[in-house]
């Protein structure tokens, strides 16, 4: 987003710790000066390129953190001590105590929170230097080849600094298709943790503690979803929901159905009372989660629609903002465009991956759509009577994409007119069926083709985005930047607005603001 913000979290962390990611992110969004929107070189950015966007400092955010009561978390009872200033103090401080980097999506960063959540409540502190920790824990991802070499080069850092008695574990996707291997690789790791085994990771450590060399949690085949009564909310005003976990489409490049296994949808009341509790602590805005969310199929009596989810979220006394991603085109019905249509409170954003505009390609990805039955769905939201942002992920250079395959993903970048495109090289990852197949693109071609396609992206978003300036949008403010007066947030169809405000108290509220001039990727403007 790269716009000279300062997002500073010092009180952000519920525990008055700042994580190390959220400092990687600081970074990161700075490095990203004047880079277009649409991510490509960072291989660990989740599709919603909320990189930096939900990070900013507030005055006053701990009277607003209802749980941060000493001796609670979120409400929940600890073992430990938490200090005034948010300080933990655990019951062993300095030996039950953990760091944990996240890499990846959105719901790897929420089983992040989740994790947290867990190990707090166990009365370990959370640091923010490995160094400082008795348990270093990576939550990882490997949607592509460079997103497992990162996790395995950060693991070759710890070969050298390691400590006598440290644990270090590998959670979340690398982990579960891995497995045991990851020992071999780097056999200084001691746990290797999938998603689906987190509820158990307090013993796995305690047993790494009292002397086990290894310990595994690789099950991939329970029903049950992550749900923890104690989460450890990383944004003070947007909040994640997990509605459902795993996914059964198998498109053939994706890992995502071996590491995160088949889908499980979370029961609709309990949905709804995390939405409701979220809104009692405060949160106005809600983010509901899923590889694909629209897939959605309540396995209580209630049986809801993914979009009677959406309506009843957005009626949650207190919710200003429902958000959802990711959406499979597939599934993604007409009674979602009605339940935009019908709810501000519903975000006006879609963020629908299309993958490729070549109906033959999108057969051998095994997508279940065709070019024409895609753009039928963007025909749908391009024709509601509110008007909805829409963005998507493509994928360059897959087995045997001809230049009329990729040509027609080009025509169907001006059909959709996207407001952002997540686009990434192919990557082939093991277990999945495109691993075999023939024809592979060459390195430099797949490099040329996403060049090509980030261009012709970004003079679309020029032109849509000018096209905005003159209007006002309603933006909920996230951060401040170090020059006096800036500020910015995201509109509800999740445009970046950058704005100046007399009025300094502004963080976390909800302000009219006039776009005054556009970029690619992001809008300026002033408050009214
Ligand atoms: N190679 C490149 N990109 C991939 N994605 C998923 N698997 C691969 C792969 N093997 C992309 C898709 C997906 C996004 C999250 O990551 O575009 O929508
Ligand atoms: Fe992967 Fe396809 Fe499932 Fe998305 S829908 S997680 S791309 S298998």
């Amino acid at each position: 987003m790269g716009n000279g913000f300062d997002f500073s979290v010092e009180r952000l962390g519920r525990t008055g710790v700042l994580s190390e990611r959220l400092k990687r992110r600081q970074a990161e969004a700075r490095e990203r000066e004047g880079q277009a929107i649409s991510e490509t070189s960072n291989e660990t950015q989740g599709p919603c390129g909320n990189a930096a966007g939900g990070v900013a400092e507030e005055e006053g955010l701990a009277s607003r953190l209802a749980g941060l009561k000493p001796g609670t978390y979120m409400g929940q009872p600890l073992d430990g001590e938490l200090k005034a200033n948010g300080e933990y103090i655990g019951v062993d401080a300095g030996v039950r105590s953990f760091y944990l980097e996240t890499f990846g999506c959105q719901m790897n960063d929420h089983d992040s929170e989740k994790v947290a959540g867990v190990l707090l409540a166990r009365g370990y502190a959370q640091v923010e230097r490995p160094e400082d920790a008795g348990v270093i824990l990576y939550n990882t991802c490997s949607i592509r080849e460079k997103a497992a070499q990162k996790v395995f080069s950060r693991l070759g850092e710890y070969k050298l600094t390691k400590k006598e008695g440290q644990v270090i574990g590998v959670l979340g996707c690398l982990a579960q298709q891995e497995g045991e291997e990851i020992f071999e690789r780097a056999p200084w790791v001691s746990l290797v943790c999938g998603s689906a085994s987190y509820r158990k990771l307090p013993e796995m450590i305690a047993e790494l503690e009292a002397g086990n060399r290894r310990i595994t949690g690789l099950d991939n085949d329970t029903d049950e979803t992550f749900e923890t009564p104690v989460t450890r909310r990383d944004n003070p005003w947007r909040a994640y929901i997990t509605i459902i976990e795993g996914c059964d489409k198998a498109c053939s490049y994706c890992v995502v159905p071996f590491t995160r296994g088949p889908e499980r949808s979370r029961a609709s009341a309990s949905v709804l009372e995390e939405g409701r509790q979220l809104a009692a602590l405060g949160y106005t805005e809600v983010q509901l989660l899923g590889q694909t969310v629209n897939s959605y199929a309540d396995p209580s009596a209630r049986k809801m629609r993914f979009s009677d989810l959406l309506v009843a979220t957005a009626e949650t006394a207190g919710m200003r903002r429902v958000r959802f991603t990711t959406s499979h085109p597939r599934d993604f019905g007409v009674d979602i465009v009605q339940a935009i249509e019908a709810y501000p409170a519903i975000c006006n954003h879609v963020h629908l991956p299309v993958q490729s505009g070549s109906t033959e390609l999108l057969a051998k990805m095994a997508r279940t759509y065709t070019r024409e039955e895609y753009l039928e769905k963007i025909g749908m939201l391009q024709g509601a009577k509110r008007e909805i942002s829409i963005t998507t992920d493509i994928i360059v250079g897959f087995p045997g994409e001809t230049e009329k395959d990729f040509e027609e993903t080009l025509t169907l970048l001006d059909a959709a007119q996207y407001d952002a495109v997540f686009a990434f090289k192919y990557s082939p990852r093991p277990n999945t069926p495109s691993l075999t197949m023939e024809d592979a693109i060459p390195e430099e071609e797949k490099s040329r083709r996403l060049g090509v396609l980030l261009a012709r992206q970004r003079e679309i978003q020029i032109a849509r985005n000018a096209k905005l300036v003159g209007r006002t949008f309603e933006v909920m403010v996230e951060g401040r930047s170090r020059r006096e007066n800036q500020f910015m947030g995201h509109t509800s169809c999740n445009r970046i607005l950058n704005f100046t405000s007399p009025e300094q108290e502004v963080l976390g509220h909800y302000r009219q603001v006039r776009v005054t001039s556009s970029s690619p990727n992001s809008l300026a403007g002033e408050v009214e």
